[in-house]
């Protein structure tokens, strides 16, 4: 049985710019670093400085992998092509990983690092607003299967983690608005934040709180047996919807709030929803089904599938006692199934839309 309190402990958040983190890269105490680094990213870094050479000028031999883009790393390919390519190059139990990237780089190079000769330590420095506030937090690491997102993975804290909101300057907006859609979930699991994001505070702002109140709730469930699994809210659905459209993984989360607000519970946490949508300008008003038949069989199978899933024929769903105290409900699938197909006209039509423009 794993008892993680002293790993977690060790993990730390710092706000830093890059320059910051390459000294602080640099002072790792390894001499060898494996750098895991998205190939968009590493291009992009590449126009501000040679991250390779300035850190490899401060001692360190530096091993680089440059990851395939966003979500194609998480494969099987890219994992035996990456960890053979380490083997070669002769690496040591004492070498230590540093993945740069989105959640998904995170995921897949902290998954290397804890597969890679039995474990060895590693740092992450996400760089898209879903990893700095959630992904790159916490030491869930993995790959995807043909089966479903993430379902080959481990729990493995990295050691550093370091947010330099510079990153987001390059970051597309499809995925700024992904962050934010975590960021959204966060205030209906925690008053604070809720109530900094109604008074319109930028969203940069709230970076640090975020990934601290992620900390804190790692800190205290690092195996998710308990409080952690309320970060799950709005991912039953989402994870469906994400594989089905293939859209990011913040977007589909909000569309599976969405769904639980509508479906499952009281209406006015919809309206928050959008209130909150709205003063961040949120941009994806429209289901990624919009115009289109609600795909209730589809994210149905998948949710039956779903790795949550603690029995053959029960789901736990997070849902809100109020904003700031969410709840696990055990739902039988049949009656799941059921509620999907009772909504499937009406979500048909269904949008996020602010108040004044709400169509349904
Ligand atoms: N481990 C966890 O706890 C956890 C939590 C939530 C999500 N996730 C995973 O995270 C992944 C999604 O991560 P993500 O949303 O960060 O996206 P991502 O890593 O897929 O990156 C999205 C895109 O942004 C690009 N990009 C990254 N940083 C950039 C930058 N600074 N400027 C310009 N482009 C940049 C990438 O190349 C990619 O094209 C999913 O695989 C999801 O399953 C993991």
């Amino acid at each position: 049985m794993l008892t993680d309190k002293a790993v977690v402990m060790k993990c730390k958040i710092i706000p830093s710019d890059l320059k910051a983190i390459i000294n602080s890269i640099s002072k790792i105490e390894s001499d060898t670093l494996l750098l895991v680094v998205d190939n968009k990213v590493y291009s992009l870094l590449e126009q501000e400085m040679d991250i390779v050479q300035e850190i490899q000028n401060k001692g360190k031999k530096v091993i680089l992998w440059k990851s395939s883009e966003g979500e194609k790393a998480k494969s099987f390919d890219e994992y035996q092509c990456c960890v053979e390519f380490f083997l070669e190059k002769g690496i040591h139990r004492n070498c230590h990983l540093v993945a740069i990237g989105g959640g998904a780089t995170t995921d897949f190079g902290g998954f290397v690092a804890s597969t890679l000769l039995r474990g060895i330590k590693w740092t992450c420095v996400p760089t898209t607003l879903l990893a700095m506030i959630d992904a790159g937090i916490g030491g869930k690491t993995g790959i995807n299967s043909k089966s479903g997102k993430n379902l080959i993975g481990s729990f493995y804290l990295p050691e550093n983690v370091y947010i330099n909101t510079a990153f987001l300057q390059t970051l597309p907006q499809r995925e700024i608005s992904s962050g934010l859609g975590e960021m959204i979930k966060y205030s209906f699991l925690n008053r604070s934040i809720y109530e900094e994001l109604i008074k319109g505070k930028d969203y940069k702002e709230q970076i640090i709180n975020c990934a601290q109140f992620k900390q804190q709730i790692v800190e205290e469930d690092f195996l998710e047996l308990k409080n952690r699994k309320f970060l799950n809210l709005g991912h039953t659905f989402g994870h469906g919807l994400e594989r089905i459209y293939n859209i990011p993984h913040g977007i589909a989360v909000v569309w599976g709030m969405a769904l639980i607000f509508k479906i499952i519970q009281e209406e006015n946490y919809l309206s928050e929803l959008r209130l909150l949508l709205d003063i961040l300008k949120w941009q994806e008003v429209d289901p990624p089904w919009h115009n289109k038949r609600f795909p209730s069989k589809d994210l149905y199978d998948y949710i039956s599938r779903d790795k949550k899933r603690t029995s053959r024929n029960s789901i736990d769903l997070i849902l809100l006692d109020k904003i700031g105290t969410p709840k696990i409900e055990k739902f039988f699938l049949d009656d799941l199934e059921k509620k999907l197909d009772k909504h499937e006209s009406k979500l048909r039509i269904f949008n996020l839309r602010s108040a004044g423009h709400i169509i349904f």
